[in-house]
């Protein structure tokens, strides 16, 4: 069987999706003309070609401009559904999805019109194949730190549909110490802790989240080579890493996809995942960031069954639920 087939048939866990960064460009021009909203493009081509990036800020600038099309519960039935079928389509049995819930309270659109429209698409999912969801609610932390607390006490009527707090949007000058107190009160509720993390930000970074924020898994963190006594921690204490090739490349965090050093960080035995972060815009869901590290990599298949073994054990399921895949 060709490594692409493998890639294809292989149950496998998505670990750091943007769920509104999964909204396609045809869904976006619908809804626009739903809600009469006024778009800077003429046509769904448009809206492709306008989706080329120099840093992380250039990308979050149209994404957040992007997300302003949802609305009502059925945009965001639509927007979690049309990723879980995706995931059904590519063998994803198990996603940890991330969402914003600031991009849309900032819009006056309430926890309750995205969570119930969330909820209703993920309980169709696991109801009609047995799809595995959970959720990760992330703060924005270009917006502080108040801000942050305010919508953790929000969500109150939804804590047993969150499973994690995260962290994500401009990483550099807002470091992760900028929200160690959100991130204690986050914990002492019992919620799991990620944050994205040297991405375009310093390793310093990193160290913050494990030290300040006591994150259970780094998004991205790519830049901990950059320092040796963090990279062995990383390593010693397996702390997850949920890295996103194809992002890292559009974002340009990498100048090639044949510089990325995911296979480097695996083969020096850190946990490592594949995840495809924001897929619509990036160029590729789950699958085509696997195929991507055969081709410019040339990822083996040794490599292939780790990094797909990685992602359940780095998952947030229940033991007995990870022994069924790992
Ligand atoms: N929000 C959505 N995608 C993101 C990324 N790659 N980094 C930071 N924030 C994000
Ligand atoms: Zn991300």
């Amino acid at each position: 069987m060709s490594l692409t087939q493998l890639i294809k048939n292989l149950p496998k866990a998505e670990l750091h999706l943007h769920i509104e960064g999964s909204l396609e460009p045809r869904l976006l021009w619908e809804l626009a003309q739903k809600h009469q909203v006024k778009l800077p493009y003429q046509n769904v081509r448009e809206i492709e070609q306008a989706y080329q990036f120099s840093s992380l800020q250039s990308f979050l600038d149209i994404y957040y401009a992007g997300a302003n099309v949802l609305r009502d519960e059925d945009d965001f039935y639509q927007l979690m559904w049309s990723y879980l079928c995706r995931c059904r389509e590519e063998n994803i049995v198990h996603s940890e999805i991330m969402f914003d819930p600031q991009t849309h309270t900032q819009r006056d659109v309430p926890f309750s019109v995205f969570m119930s429209g969330f909820e209703r698409a993920i309980r169709r999912a696991e109801k009609e194949w047995g799809m595995s969801v959970l959720l990760i609610m992330s703060f924005l932390r270009h917006l502080s730190e108040a801000d942050a607390i305010d919508t953790l006490l929000l969500a109150k009527p939804y804590y047993d549909k969150i499973h994690a707090i995260g962290l994500d949007s401009s990483e550099l000058g807002h470091p992760p110490e900028k929200f160690e107190r959100v991130f204690a009160k986050a914990s002492a509720l019992g919620f799991k802790l990620v944050a994205h993390a040297g991405e375009e930000g310093p390793s310093e970074y990193i160290w913050q989240a494990i030290n300040l924020l006591n994150i259970d898994r780094i998004d991205h963190g790519v830049r901990c080579e950059e320092d040796d006594a963090l990279l062995a921690l990383v390593r010693e204490r397996q702390i997850p890493l949920t890295v996103c090739p194809l992002s890292n490349l559009k974002l340009c965090v990498v100048d090639d996809i044949n510089q990325h050093n995911i296979l480097r960080l695996l083969d020096a035995g850190l946990l490592v995942t594949v995840n495809s972060d924001d897929p619509t815009y990036f160029g590729g869901y789950l699958n085509r960031n696997y195929e991507v590290l055969e081709a410019s990599l040339g990822m083996n298949e040794k490599q292939l069954r780790e990094l797909v073994t990685n992602s359940f054990k780095a998952s947030f399921l229940e033991e007995g639920a990870k022994a069924h895949w790992v």
